[in-house]
């Protein structure tokens, strides 16, 4: 039998991506489990969420590790010290090492509220309804040295209504997150995710 795919899980804010993933693993539609949840800042409310759950977590802040490196050097220490197999961010607003990124590679997986290449880096909902786009959406894709560049695992298209507003949006597309993300981890964790070059071949399709 397969062991529990072990997931490390990047935060900064409320963390409901994160709530997600848990809900889906106490319903037993995620065969996974969260070795750790590391925050950058010590008041997100996602720290509360593992600590409810009795998830280990860790605070790594940028006083006490200024460089990029050494805050990302001690990420991976807490990291692969709980042998975590798949990295999973989830609202965490920090820029990533190329080095971090590289030692994670094919195993570091993003959220992103748009539909990529659309939008990417801050304000995406914003940016789709200045842009007047019909249709935006969420993107699971694996990290890459740049920003919301990485080759794309699922998408889930998010109709954009006349009334919208970035509240509104957001709250449509988030609800869309929560079941993307836990998807997108379970197929990794079922072996099923190939990542050629630049495009992520799914075998057996879409659960
Ligand atoms: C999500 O919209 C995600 O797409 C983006 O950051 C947000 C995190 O929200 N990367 P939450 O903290 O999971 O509620």
């Amino acid at each position: 039998m397969r062991l529990p795919l072990r997931l490390g899980v990047l935060v900064s804010g409320n963390g409901t991506n994160l709530q997600a993933i848990l809900d889906a693993i106490e319903r037993k539609k995620l065969s996974a489990e969260i070795a750790l949840v590391i925050s950058n800042r010590p008041e997100a409310h996602a720290l509360q969420r593992a600590r409810d759950k009795k998830i280990p977590i860790a605070v790594v802040t940028a006083q006490e590790y200024p460089s990029r490196e050494s805050f990302d050097g001690k990420m991976s220490e807490q990291l692969d010290g709980k042998k975590v197999g798949l990295v999973i961010l989830a609202g965490f607003m920090r820029i990533l090492t190329p080095t971090f990124v590289r030692h994670y590679q094919g195993r570091l997986m993003n959220i992103h509220p748009s539909l990529l290449p659309s939008f990417p880096g801050l304000h995406a909902v914003q940016q789709a309804l200045d842009h007047g786009v019909k249709q935006t959406g969420c993107t699971v894709h694996f990290v890459d040295e740049g920003t919301d560049t990485g080759p794309v695992i699922l998408q889930q298209a998010v109709p954009v209504l006349d009334n919208d507003t970035e509240a509104t949006l957001t709250e449509r597309i988030h609800r869309e997150e929560h079941k993307l993300y836990p998807k997108a981890i379970e197929l990794f964790a079922q072996g099923k995710i190939r990542l050629t070059n630049r495009r992520v071949l799914i075998s057996g399709g879409v659960l």
